[in-house]
Formats: structure tokens, sequence, C-alpha cells
């Protein structure tokens, strides 16, 4: 029988609250649908860690988790620890060891999640945004030279290649064709401002974009971006962006549906050459950290789209269609959504549901 090995980092703050929720919703989905058993590991890794061992992780722990067939992972980031240190210990690490270059970021407006935007119907904003997630902006390459002088030099490289670029955008033009989507792709760059990297960005844009002919494009700058997914969120479709393009994008992304308790995240390598790395878009939010107050749901709905990933249809659907009906009956909410739920009510709830 088949069986799913699935590596858990809960990491630090809310993680581990969440991802408890996450794991309890998606083993009980899949006994219901029948499906194969996920076989969990879990590793202490994170801050904790670090402020033991001095390191995030072990020095052996990619060759660990490369044997996995996906990686659930909570959120990283504690305020004991320089953010640098903790995300390039880890989570930056494991997204481009594995060659995760495509973070899919799902943003739906649920029934009866209000958002902040007014009047807008429940399904009205329906998008997906496709993060570079290997290299652009976040590609590492740098330095300071004259550290603490009134010379200093601080150097921050933006990384944009052929193959980086072409593969994302690509991802980005599969999916819009896929059944449910549709079929338009918006572009986002900074090609007045940053001509190198951008205009390149732009040019292999134009060139894919010709491999899809039943595709809509469109490109625009990414200030005008923020400004359309405040005022014409409906417009978007598919959403393909650099990498720190497609992180601020999807902060603003998660809000204009609900906030970041109910934001989903994947990072994807395609070929499954490597495992990919599932995880919600939101941090460690140390301000609600240990209170119970996280909502347990953009965790839970990031399990859902590793079990899909995983070709689970049956237990995916399941979820889905649970979330969605507490949310729409207005069952178990957290504070972030008005409620005053604790993050295991919304689970327990969950599981009655499904
Ligand atoms: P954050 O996402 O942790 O929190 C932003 C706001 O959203 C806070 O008000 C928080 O309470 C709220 N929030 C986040 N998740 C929530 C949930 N599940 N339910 C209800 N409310 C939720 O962002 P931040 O405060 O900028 O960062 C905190 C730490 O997390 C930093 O160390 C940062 O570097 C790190 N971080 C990690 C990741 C990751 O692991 N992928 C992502 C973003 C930030
Ligand atoms: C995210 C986070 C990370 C990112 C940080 C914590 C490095 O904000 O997953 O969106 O920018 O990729
Ligand atoms: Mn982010």
């Amino acid at each position: 029988m088949k069986i799913h090995r699935i590596a858990v980092i809960p990491g630090d703050g809310v993680g581990p609250e969440v991802v408890e929720e996450g794991l309890r919703v998606m083993q009980a989905a899949q006994s219901l649908s029948a499906g194969s058993p996920l076989e969990l590991e879990r590793f202490s890794w994170g801050s904790e860690f670090y402020l033991t061992t001095g390191t995030m992780m072990p020095s052996d722990a990619l060759q660990t988790l490369a044997s996995f067939d996906a990686i659930y992972l909570g959120a990283v980031g504690d305020p004991r620890v320089p953010d640098d240190v903790t995300l390039h210990g880890l989570l930056l690490p494991i997204r481009k060891a594995f060659d995760q270059y495509a973070c899919v970021r799902p943003i739906y407006l649920y029934p009866g999640v209000c958002s902040p935007l007014a009047d807008k119907a429940s399904g009205s904003i329906d998008m997906v945004v496709i993060r570079e997630n290997t290299e652009g902006e976040y590609a590492d390459v740098g330095g300071r030279v004259y550290p603490g002088s009134p010379h200093e030099v601080a150097i921050q490289a933006g990384i944009f290649t052929r193959h980086g670029t072409e593969r994302v955008i690509r991802y980005a033009f599969d999916l819009a064709r896929q059944p449910g989507r549709r079929k338009k792709v918006t572009s986002i760059t900074k090609s007045n401002a940053q001509r190198f990297g951008m205009v390149f960005w732009d040019e292999v844009f134009r060139v894919v974009a010709k491999d899809y002919p039943e595709v809509a494009t469109e490109s625009q700058l990414v200030d005008v971006a923020c400004m359309n997914f405040v005022r014409k969120p409906e417009s978007f479709d598919v959403v393909v962006a650099s990498n720190l393009f497609g992180d601020i994008l999807t902060d603003l992304g998660a809000i204009i549906v609900g906030g970041m308790g109910l934001a989903p995240s994947g990072n994807i390598n395609p070929s499954k050459a490597h495992p990919s790395m599932f995880e919600p878009t939101h941090g460690s939010a140390p301000d609600i950290a240990g209170k119970g107050m996280a909502n347990p749901l953009a965790a839970i709905l990031t399990g859902a789209m590793m079990l899909e990933f995983l070709g689970e249809a049956k237990s995916t659907s399941l979820i889905r269609k649970a979330v969605a009906s507490i949310l729409a009956q207005g069952q178990a909410r957290t504070p972030d959504l008005g409620g005053s739920a604790r993050t295991g009510e919304v689970g327990d709830e969950l599981l009655a549901m499904m």
C-alpha cells in the first residue's frame, strides 16, 4: 500500500499550534476518504534548536529531508534571534536546495468572510499568485565592505536567469489554462526603474506567452498592481511575479480576503525530483503565539494543497468543503475573523463537519 512520508517542521511561534490542527484534519480526511496513510516524522528544528545548538537545523538536514514525499512547515522567526539568521538558516535554504521554484499562493474570498474592501461578493476575488521562489531579489548575492566605516558599501544583487524566469512564467501559463481558471496571466515587474532584470523578465514573458495563444496576458508595474489588488482585485486570475514582489503582493492579497489566518501556500518543485514544501503564508506571529488565538485555517488549507499535490483528490476536496462550510456558517471563528474561538476549537469544528 502506498504511504506518504511527510517531514513535519512545526517551527516557531504559532507554527506548532497551527501545524497540529493541520495534521489532525489531514489525518482525519485521509481516513474518511480511504486515502493512503500519512507517515509523519517531526523535526524540532527552528529558533529553540538554534538557541541550544547554534544552528537552525542540523548540518545534514537537507539530506534527511530529501527522502520525504513532502515537507509540512509551520513558521519560522523568533524575536530573540535576528530574522536573517533564522530564515537563512532554515526556510530559504530548503526552498532553494529542493528547487521549489514556484511558490503557489491562492487568494480566494470565501462565502461568509468579510473583505476589508467594500461590497465584495464571495468568490469575486479568486486569483493565484505564482511567486518565483529560488532567485531574483532573494538570490542572496552581495556583500558588505568596510563595515561600520563611513565608506561602508552594501551590495544586494538581484539575479534573473533565463532558465529561472522562463520556467516560473511557464508554470503560471500552464495553471491559467487548467479547468476552473479564467485563462489570464498578469506579469508584475518594475521595468521602468529596474531596467536589467525586470526588462529581461518582460521580454521572457512575451516570448513564453506566444506558446499559449488561448491565454490573455497583461503586464503591470508593481506599484500599479498594488493599487489594482485593492481597486479591482476581480480583474486578476493568475499573477506571476518575482520573489520579492510576489512576497509583498501575497500579504496584500491575503488581507483583502480575510487575513493571514486564511492564506495557504505551497513551495512547489513541479518535477518532483525533490520534495515540495507546504507552509501557510503567515509568519510565527509572536504577538499571539502561545495564546491559542492563531487561526489554523491557513495551515489546514495548506495541508489540503499538500494532499492535492500528493494525488489525494478526495480528502483535498473534503477539507476544502468543510472549511468553506464553517466559514459560510460563521462557526468557530478565531479573533482575527471577529470571533472568540480557540485554535483547537476550529480543528474540532472541522473534524465534526467532515
Ligand atoms: P506574521 O505573519 O507572523 O504576522 C503578521 C500579523 O498577522 C500579526 O498581527 C499576526 O498576529 C497575524 N497573524 C499571522 N498568522 C496568523 C494566524 N494564523 N492567525 C491569526 N493571525 C495571524 O508576520 P510578522 O509579524 O511580520 O513576522 C513575525 C516573524 O515571522 C518574523 O520573525 C518574520 O521574519 C517571520 N516570518 C516567517 C514566515 C515563514 O516562516 N514563512 C513568513 C513571514 C514572516
Ligand atoms: C514568506 C516570508 C519569507 C519570505 C520570509 C520570512 C523570509 O515572508 O514566506 O512570505 O519573504 O519568503
Ligand atoms: Mn511573506
